[in-house]
């Protein structure tokens, strides 16, 4: 009887064509969540800061995907590069609505919930559409202090390719002048990567 079965299913053409479907599915998905077990593995800081820095931009772009809503993009952006630096105590964006940039996701403290076009460092920089390093933020005229424990930041805008704003990533750090050039560049690349992979909703 089981002969036979195997005989009617093997000369079922359907029933093959679904199952090589459905095998290539599956094998594609183990390469898929192969990939990003292997990225939620890796220690970067144990890297030389070039190395660091390369896979580090590498895997943030392999672990987004433009077919995803800009909610979870961000989400996933902002734990990803959280866990991943070091040294800095807040990561997240905040987004532009109108004259105004509200809280959207991020690693830290809670924190304030909106920022008007201009004001802050996060303001400024969206306004200026420019990064903004602050080596010492008491000096930083108007910075909003939403945790006591910063001490520097960066805030690099997020551009369509067309230039719009989209919203702006925050980095803070309780050490002073935590930023330089290499951390501006690397910052600004990720951005970049961010912003390609934000689908409008
Ligand atoms: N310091 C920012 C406000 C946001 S918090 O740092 C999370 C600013 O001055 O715009």
């Amino acid at each position: 009887m089981f002969a036979q079965i195997r005989w009617r299913v093997s000369n079922f053409p359907d029933y093959n064509f679904s199952r090589n479907a459905m095998l290539r599915r599956i094998r594609h998905r183990t390469f898929l969540l192969a990939g990003v077990l292997r990225i939620k593995r890796r220690i970067y800081h144990n890297l030389l800061p070039s190395t660091m820095w390369d896979r580090l931009i590498q895997d943030l772009d392999t672990l987004l995907d433009v077919s995803d809503h800009p909610v979870t993009t961000l989400a996933n952006s902002a734990a990803f590069l959280f866990r991943n630096l070091e040294r800095i105590n807040w990561l997240g964006f905040y987004l532009c609505d109108a004259n105004e940039l509200y809280l959207g996701p991020f690693g830290g403290k809670p924190a304030c919930t909106k920022i008007e076009m201009g004001k802050g460092v996060c303001g400024t920089s969206a306004l200026r559409k420019e990064t903004i390093v602050v080596d010492e933020v008491e000096k930083f005229p108007g910075h909003i202090a939403c945790d006591p424990d910063s001490r520097s930041e960066i805030v690099i805008p997020l551009l369509s390719a067309n230039g719009e704003l989209f919203g702006v990533l925050d980095v803070d750090s309780a050490e002073l002048s935590r930023f330089g050039n290499e951390e501006k560049a690397m910052l600004e690349m990720a951005a970049a990567i961010i912003a390609r992979k934000l689908r409008t909703v």
